[in-house]
This record gives structure tokens, C-alpha cells and sequence, in this order.
């Protein structure tokens, strides 16, 4: 069925304009001034932005972690994305060394089979580079259209993977059509820092930050885009959260380097503080890289606007207080590390990057989705609004005030890590391929309706 989505302004990433848009078959099928036709449902967009539906590249949903799995699932995370303008997320598919990767990947299908309500694509890690991880992967980018690959440079003995496996990964990459992600932080360096805090007795969450500064991301960051160089190849650096790494990154940039970078909301408006919230509070905040000094919040947002930092993914990954991150009391190394995220990924871009004058309407359409959407490959199905897209569409109120909490949030967790913050816009209505999911701020999605995204390959038109 035919829906027309009247009297909105339409936003991209370039320009700003009122208008109509027509969608059939799920797809955008005209824009104009003034569209009516006979049949079709009308969405009235009156005083309110239509944007094309966010793209978070930086999911973690059902992820095992520290003897526990993240809450949010492939269901109640998409509700809450959808929820948050969020109409396509790319979740990370983990591997252990030595599963063939076409199981790890059947695992990632059957945590989403039947339950997203929005489109998603993976991710898939590398932890070793094989004769069999490299057999498989041209598998992995044809078959399964995953064309972005990443490396733990952190989480020693657990999930980190060395400089030859980076090294290679990045080569493999470029010859195969791939984008290598990393997560830099040097796990070497912090896993002596946290043995030394435990010794001392520090078990509290703050030395969870205390343990990883921002010299330990600086210089894995650093390290990651000099062997890029080296590789001839192309790196995106996952959740940036301080100066030193954004520094490393600009630099890369300077020299010609194809090197990418994502910051998170949480670096933007939380800081390390938090960690040291009393009755064990701090923990809701653990994760990494963790929260820095506030100075660092300016030069991100910086960033973002003079185009040093590029995306903004949530990096969700939720755990309950209650039953999952208490299981680090006495010890902080023992606390899931992760938050939830996904919701109010978009709300906090808007309210605190346009509304308080620090990026522009069209930056941040171009950081919330249609960057993201290109370095991804999936533009221009996803990301923008435009004839022959996706009508995945967010109708959003820009004069909505209201406050981040628990008790309306949609994610599965016992807390929200913005608690109390206040907010002005808000997502009223929005649309994955002409459907109504979220419907006058009401869910009436379908779980199972988010179809998996096969995705091209890095810069394939
Ligand atoms: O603490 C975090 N960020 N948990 C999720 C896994 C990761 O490192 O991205
Ligand atoms: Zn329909
Ligand atoms: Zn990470
Ligand atoms: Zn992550």
C-alpha cells in the first residue's frame, strides 16, 4: 500500500527542504511539493524533521561476556533502536580461534532469526588469521555480504588478537574489499595495570578507568593506523573516546591514511566521575575505553564537526545492575563491561550537537546515518532520503522536551546510563521500509520483520 508523508522539512546530509514524499513497496518512490493520490495513507509530518532512519554501526546484542550475555537482544534491542530513530544496526559477530567462521556466523543468525524489527548487518571478528580463517573469508564477504572486519587490540586472553593478526587482517582486507575495524587499546599494557591495582587492593570501579588511561588508546590507536599505512589498507576505530586517540586519527588523515573514526554518546556527555559513584553505582558506567576527564567531551565534539571523528555508534551492550554488573563487587575486572545505548543514540546527537550549536542539522544527519551507510555498504539503500532508498524514515518532533530514564525507556535493562538527562527532540513516528514500527511513539513493529542486510564491499558502488 501507497503512504504519503506530508508537510515534514526533509533532511539529509546535504541539504534541508520542505516536502512530500511518496512511498511504494516500501521503497521511496517520488518526492514533490504537494503530493496526494487516492488511496494512499497520509503521515502527517507537520512541524516535525523527517530524517532518513538512523544507522548504528556499533551493536552487541545477546553478546557473552565475562560469564554473563548482554540482555538486549536481536528483539528488545531493536525495539529500543526503533524507538531512538534507529532503523538499521550492525552487530558484531564474535568468533573463537579455531570455530570454523561460517558457525560463528550461523550463531549470529540464529540469536537474530525471528526477532529484529528493524534491518541489521554483522560484523565478524577476527582473533587469528589461519590457512582456514583465510579460506573462509572470501565466503564471508561474497555468501554472507560481511565486509567489515574487526580485530581486539584489548581484552587480553580473552578476546585480543596480536600485531601479525592485525597486520595480516588489514592485508587481507584490502585485497578481499573489506573494512578492518579495531577496538585500540593496548591490552598488554592495561592487563599490567590492572594486576598491579588488584595486588594493591584497588578493586573498586573507578580503577577500572584508573587501569585504562588514554595513553593505552592512544597508542594502540597510533599503532593501528601506522600498520594501515604500512598495509595499504583501510581502518575504521571503533568507540574513540579521548583527545589522544583523535589526535592519532588526524594525524593518520594528514598523511593520506584511509582511516575512520567513531565516538560514542557516552564520551560525549558522561565522564569518569560517574565511576566513582558511591554503593557500587559506578559500575553501570563501566566500559571500554572507559569515561574520561570531561575536557575530553569539547575536543570530541570537535571532532565530529571539523570531520576528524566521522560516525557515532552506540556500542550497546546492556547489562542489568542488578544480578550482572553486581558481579564484579570486590572486584572490578569481574564487572560485564558495556552499557545501553542504543536508545538514545540519536536524541542525545540531536539535542546536544544541533540544539546547543555544536554540529550543523546536516552534519548530523551525515553522522548518525549516511556516513555510516557508505562506509558500510549499504548506501544508498540505507542512510538517506532519497527516490529508490529504503523508506526507512524517522518523522521527528524537534520541540519535544523530556528527560532520559529507566522508567520509559525501552531497552531490557534495570537502569539508564543518562538518567535524568534532559532532551529536546524526539522520534514520533518512524518507518523501516514503509512500515510503521514506531507509530505516534508507540511500538507496532513486528519482530522477525528486519531482514538481514548482505552488504558491499568497502567503496563498491
Ligand atoms: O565495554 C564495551 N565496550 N563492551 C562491548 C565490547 C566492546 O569492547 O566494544
Ligand atoms: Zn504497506
Ligand atoms: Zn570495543
Ligand atoms: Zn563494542
Amino acid at each position: 500500500m501507497k503512504k504519503i508523508v506530508k508537510n515534514g522539512t526533509i533532511v539529509t546530509a546535504s541539504d534541508t527542504y520542505q516536502a512530500d514524499l511518496a512511498i511504494v513497496d516500501g521503497k521511496i518512490a517520488m518526492i514533490g511539493t504537494d503530493l496526494n493520490e487516492e488511496g494512499a495513507e497520509v503521515v502527517d509530518a507537520d512541524g516535525c524533521y523527517v530524517f532518513p532512519g538512523g544507522v548504528d554501526p556499533h551493536t552487541h546484542f545477546e553478546m557473552p561476556f565475562g560469564g554473563t550475555v548482554s540482555k538486549d537482544d536481536f528483539e528488545t534491542g531493536t525495539i529500543a533502536a526503533a524507538y531512538g530513530g534507529t532503523t538499521t544496526v550492525i552487530d558484531f559477530c564474535l568468533s573463537s580461534k579455531g570455530e570454523p567462521l561460517k558457525n560463528a556466523i550461523q550463531t549470529w543468525h540464529d540469536k537474530s532469526k525471528d526477532k529484529a524489527v528493524i534491518d541489521y548487518g554483522f560484523h565478524l571478528m577476527i582473533g587469528e588469521i589461519t590457512d582456514d580463517v583465510l579460506n573462509e573469508l572470501p565466503m564471508v564477504i561474497e555468501e554472507e555480504g560481511i565486509t567489515s572486519f574487526k580485530v581486539f587490540m584489548a581484552y587480553k586472553n580473552v578476546l585480543q588478537a596480536d600485531d601479525e593478526t592485525l597486520f595480516r587482517t588489514l592485508i587481507t582486507a584490502k585485497e578481499l574489499g573489506a573494512l578492518v575495524m579495531v577496538h585500540a587499546e593496548n591490552g598488554d599494557v592495561i592487563d599490567y595495570l590492572v594486576k598491579k591495582a588488584l595486588a594493591e587492593g584497588n578493586t573498586d570501579p573507578i580503577y577500572h578507568a584508573l587501569t585504562r588511561p588514554p595513553e593505552a588508546e592512544g597508542e594502540a590507536t597510533g599503532r593501528a593506523a601506522q600498520l594501515t599505512g604500512l598495509a595499504n589498507s583501510q581502518l575504521y576505530v571503533v568507540h574513540v573516546s579521548c583527545a589522544e586517540a583523535v589526535e592519532k586519527i588526524s594525524e593518520a588523515r594528514n598523511k593520506g591514511y584511509d582511516v575512520w573514526g567513531e565516538t560514542c554518546p557516552q564520551y560525549l556527555v558522561l565522564d569518569q566521575t560517574a565511576l566513582e559513584k558511591p554503593d557500587f553505582e559506578g559500575a553501570k558506567y563501566v566500559w571500554s575505553p572507559p569515561l574520561r576527564d570531561k575536557s575530553n567531551q569539547e575536543v570530541l565534539w570537535k571532532a565530529l564537526k571539523n570531520g576528524q571523528l566521522q560516525t557515532l555508534g552506540s556500542d550497546q551492550c546492556s547489562f542489568d545492575f542488578k544480578g550482572q554488573k553486581e558481579l564484579g563487587k570486590g572486584d572490578f575486572t569481574k564487572i560485564p563491561n558495556g552499557g545501553p545505548m542504543v536508545e538514545d543514540r540519536v536524541s542525545i546527537l540531536f539535542s546536544e550537537g544541533v540544539k546547543n550549536g555544536r554540529i550543523t542539522l546536516n552534519q548530523f544527519v551525515e553522522i548518525m546515518a549516511t556516513r555510516t551507510a557508505k562506509l558500510f555498504g549499504v548506501f544508498p539503500q540505507k542512510g538517506t532520503i532519497a527516490v529508490g532508498s529504503d523508506a526507512d524514515i524517522v518523522i521527528f518532533d524537534p520541540t519535544i522536551e523530556r528527560i532520559i530514564s529507566v522508567d520509559t525507556h525501552h531497552m531490557a535493562v534495570d537502569y539508564n546510563a543518562f538518567e535524568g538527562m534532559k532532551v529536546t527532540g524526539e522520534p514520533v513516528t518512524v518507518l523501516s521500509r514503509g512500515e510503521f514500527v514506531i507509530k505516534d511513539k508507540r511500538f507496532v513493529g513486528n519482530p522477525g520483520s528486519g531482514q538481514y542486510l548482505k552488504r558491499r564491499k568497502y567503496n563498491e558502488q
